[in-house]
């Protein structure tokens, strides 16, 4: 199964995802955590990408849309995989069906995780997320058993740099003016499964299970 999951900054794509990747047997692909990893490791790629990232800005699509090609080869992608903040534009999209129908694949669903602007900021603002694991928390929705600690593996938590007030402003501005498009896109093709992404973490995994089957 080929998924991808759409949503504004902050809807809970990478915790669902996260929860998926063993519901399903598939992996995430979170050009996010990609870019971060290129950043971190002080890659030319990384560095440019960073500008754009700490504005809240997008990265241009020729490097987004090469990473999750490459991405897609790869052999543990050949029983399906999860999309996650990827494509964010329509060329990105449209680049993607290409990618797609050249390897004689297509995404079965778009899971697109509806939340309103005024729930997105404090959940951001309040997102920790591990440094070894990526595994994410929320200092009041989903807090770890010990304060600055992954439960998972023990590793330690940090802020994002792009979840501070502006730069979250900046992102929801640039969701809607460039990445909303796609919810028509997705819709014409008949893809678009919307699903309501407020309430508890575990009802919206119920949620989106309902739809994938
Ligand atoms: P990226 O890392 O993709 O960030 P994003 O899309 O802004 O999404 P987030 O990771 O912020 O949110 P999420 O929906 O995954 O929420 P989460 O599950 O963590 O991109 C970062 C940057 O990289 C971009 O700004 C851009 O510069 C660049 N980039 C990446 N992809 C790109 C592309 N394709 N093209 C161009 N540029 C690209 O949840 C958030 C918090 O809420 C957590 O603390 C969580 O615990 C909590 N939470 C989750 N669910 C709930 C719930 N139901 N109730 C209460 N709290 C909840």
């Amino acid at each position: 199964m080929n998924l991808i999951l759409l949503g504004p900054p902050g809807a809970g794509k990478g915790t669902q995802a996260k929860m998926l990747i063993d519901a399903y047997g598939i992996p995430q692909i979170s050009t996010g955590d990609m870019l971060r990893e290129a950043v971190k490791n002080q890659t030319e790629l990384g560095m440019e990408a960073k500008k754009y990232m700490d504005s809240g800005q997008l990265v241009p699509d020729e490097v987004v849309i090469g990473l999750a090609k490459d991405r897609i080869a790869q052999p543990d992608c050949d029983k399906g995989f999860m999309l996650d903040g990827f494509p964010r534009t329509v060329p990105q999209a449209e680049a993607l069906d290409k990618v797609l129908d050249g390897m004689d694949k297509k995404i079965d669903h778009v899971i697109s995780i509806e939340v309103p602007n005024s729930e997105l900021l404090g959940r951001l603002t309040g997102r920790r997320t591990c440094k070894a694991c990526g595994q994410g928390f929320h200092v009041m929705f989903d807090p770890p058993k010990q304060e600055g600690v992954c439960d998972k593996c023990g590793g330690e938590l940090y802020q994002r740099d792009d979840d501070n007030e502006t730069t979250v402003g900046n992102r929801l501005k640039v969701y809607e003016d460039q990445t909303a498009p796609l919810i028509d896109y997705y819709t014409n093709k008949g893809l678009l499964r919307p699903i309501d992404g407020v309430g508890s973490i575990e009802d919206i995994q119920t949620r989106i299970k309902a739809v994938l089957g």
